[in-house]
């Protein structure tokens, strides 16, 4: 039976780099709302033109955007061990989960809630660089690059991400704090807690070992 497992906490505090590891070792699919977002404002679709403007200001884009989006990647992966990365962000995107994933005869597994102080998400996202090319994450001091702003996977020139700026940074932890934090009493139940100021690979083996 496939698993399907979220990845709950606030902005920069792994999740990403997290979904990438079990992703390569573990062969999950990694559905992470952020990323198809930025791909649609990338290729000025429809939905990359609305998102855009709350993505920008680092608000939440509307919940009937965002599950439109789940429904037609959770059709696509229906039979596959899927983690959510980023999603959901709101008690109305958990209720829509739960009602797509009944329709499919499954429940959410597992909830890892990514702990970590305001300030040093700070540090992590005001130093994130990506590569625009290949999707790698790096930071400047915890994970840099090889050769100084250059993708070690496919040698791209790496960029930094429109909203890691500090001020937009201040934004998206007040509204992880006012519309997500909820979320853990709705999975109170699933929940397991784990301090991600560990290094990524010690990290990595807890989750393994969870999921
Ligand atoms: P999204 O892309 O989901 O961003 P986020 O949740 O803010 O998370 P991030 O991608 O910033 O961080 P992460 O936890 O993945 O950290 P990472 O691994 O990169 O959302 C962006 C926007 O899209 C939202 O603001 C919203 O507008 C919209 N959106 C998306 N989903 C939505 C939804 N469901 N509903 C409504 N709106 C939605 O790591 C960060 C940095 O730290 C990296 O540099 C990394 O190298 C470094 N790092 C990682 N782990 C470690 C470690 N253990 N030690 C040291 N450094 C580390």
């Amino acid at each position: 039976m496939s698993k399907i497992v979220i990845f709950l906490g606030p902005p920069g505090a792994g999740k990403g780099t997290q979904s990438q590891l079990l992703k390569e070792r573990n062969g999950f699919i990694q559905i992470s709302t952020g990323d198809l977002l930025r791909e649609a404002v990338k290729n000025q679709t429809e939905l990359g033109k609305l998102a855009k403007q709350y993505m920008d200001e680092g608000k939440l884009v509307p919940d009937d955007l965002i599950i439109s989006l789940i429904k037609e990647k959770l059709q696509e992966y229906a039979d596959k061990n899927i983690i959510f990365d980023g999603f959901p962000r709101t008690i109305p995107q958990a209720e829509s989960l739960d009602n797509l994933l009944s329709r499919l005869n499954k429940n959410v597994d597992a909830v890892i809630l990514f702990k970590i102080e305001d300030e040093e998400i700070v540090k992590r996202l005001t130093g994130r660089r990506v590569c625009p090319s290949c999707g790698a994450v790096y930071h400047m001091v915890y994970n840099p690059p090889k050769i100084d702003e250059i993708c070690d996977r496919c040698g791209a020139r790496l960029t930094q991400r429109d909203d890691d700026k500090e001020e937009v940074i201040r934004k998206r932890l007040e509204v992880y704090h006012q519309q997500t934090k909820p979320l853990t009493e709705y999975y109170k139940s699933k929940i397991v807690e784990i301090d991600v100021t560990d290094n990524p690979n010690n990290i990595y083996n807890k989750i393994a070992s969870m999921i």
